[in-house]
């Protein structure tokens, strides 16, 4: 039974939304928040990616500039998000980005959920945000609708709490699945030529378990998997469903959105990235 073979697995999150609304900003605040007491410091590696964990439930965020990240994604075909954060500000409210964010994540058909940013401000008025976002066909809780909101300030901290909770009861909603132990696929997030260590790619494994030794091609690059660096700057002998890793080893840097499979030898795998160079 093919249900058997798959278990839960943890959402993968981006947030969206107009210039300047706090998105960056937001993802520093999660990050910051749920970096272990001691650890290193609380210095964390930028991977393009990260967990945080919630409840002992952990959630991947994608810490790319969510627009166009998503937007280069979709174009090839890839879907890396489970749900899609829209963050409005709350003394600015519905922008043009907010609205193209909507379309991003209804025509994807990612559930949202709107994060009203920066409420420590005088200025801010959450109540227009929510029925601004009506005339979008964005219909929060208490304007009657399933769309979950939740009031937050990247500059103090408050209502982050809460929009851990908020993803995390999302996540149940959608019941997400995946089969750990099968070959991995998944996506590349991004990826860049490091001086002392070559061809890195941050990727994000979406079902099965990527092991060291594998042998991967990613769009019309491919290698032995030398090394898995997690978000914590940490070597890791595999990595499961929803998590993201650092890939050591491969031939070239391929691209975001790039789709990544582990195949069976490396002679296949050239000739696979040999095709793909070709078309
Ligand atoms: P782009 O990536 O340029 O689109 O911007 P962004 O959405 O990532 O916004 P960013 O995090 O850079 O924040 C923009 C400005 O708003 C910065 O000056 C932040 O310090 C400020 N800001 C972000 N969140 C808050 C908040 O909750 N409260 C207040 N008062 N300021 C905030
Ligand atoms: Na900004
Ligand atoms: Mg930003």
């Amino acid at each position: 039974d093919q249900d058997d073979t798959l278990q839960s697995r943890s959402p993968v999150v981006t947030i969206m939304g107009h210039v300047d609304h706090g998105k960056t900003s937001l993802l520093d605040a999660i990050r910051e928040a749920s970096v272990v007491s001691g650890e290193a410091g609380g210095i964390t590696q930028h991977i393009g990616a990260y967990q945080v964990e919630k409840n002992g439930q952990k959630i991947t965020f994608l810490d790319t500039p969510g627009h166009e990240a998503f937007t280069a994604m979709r174009a090839r075909g890839a879907q890396a998000t489970d749900i899609a954060i829209l963050v409005v500000a709350a003394d600015d409210s519905v922008m043009p980005q907010t609205i193209e964010s909507i379309s991003h994540a209804k025509a994807a058909g990612v559930p949202i959920i709107v994060a009203i940013n920066k409420v420590d401000k005088p200025a801010a008025d959450a109540q227009k945000v929510r029925t601004q976002l009506l005339q979008h066909e964005v219909f929060v809780e208490s304007m009657g609708g399933e769309v979950l909101d939740v009031e937050v300030s990247a500059k103090t901290g408050a209502g982050l709490d809460k929009l851990l909770e908020a993803i995390l009861l999302q996540s149940e909603i959608l019941d997400l699945k995946a089969n750990p132990d099968r070959t991995a696929e998944g996506v590349v997030i991004e990826a860049q030529l490091d001086k002392g260590r070559g061809p890195v790619a941050t990727i994000l494994v979406q079902t099965g378990t990527l092991k060291t030794g594998d042998i991967i091609v990613a769009g019309n690059v491919y290698g032995k998997v030398r090394a898995l660096v997690n978000d914590q700057g940490k070597m890791v002998p595999e990595a499961a469903p929803s998590m993201p890793v650092e890939v050591l080893g491969l031939s070239g840097t391929p691209s975001a959105g790039d789709r990544f499979a582990v195949v069976e030898t490396e002679a296949r795998a050239r000739e696979i990235s040999e095709y793909r160079q070709r078309v």
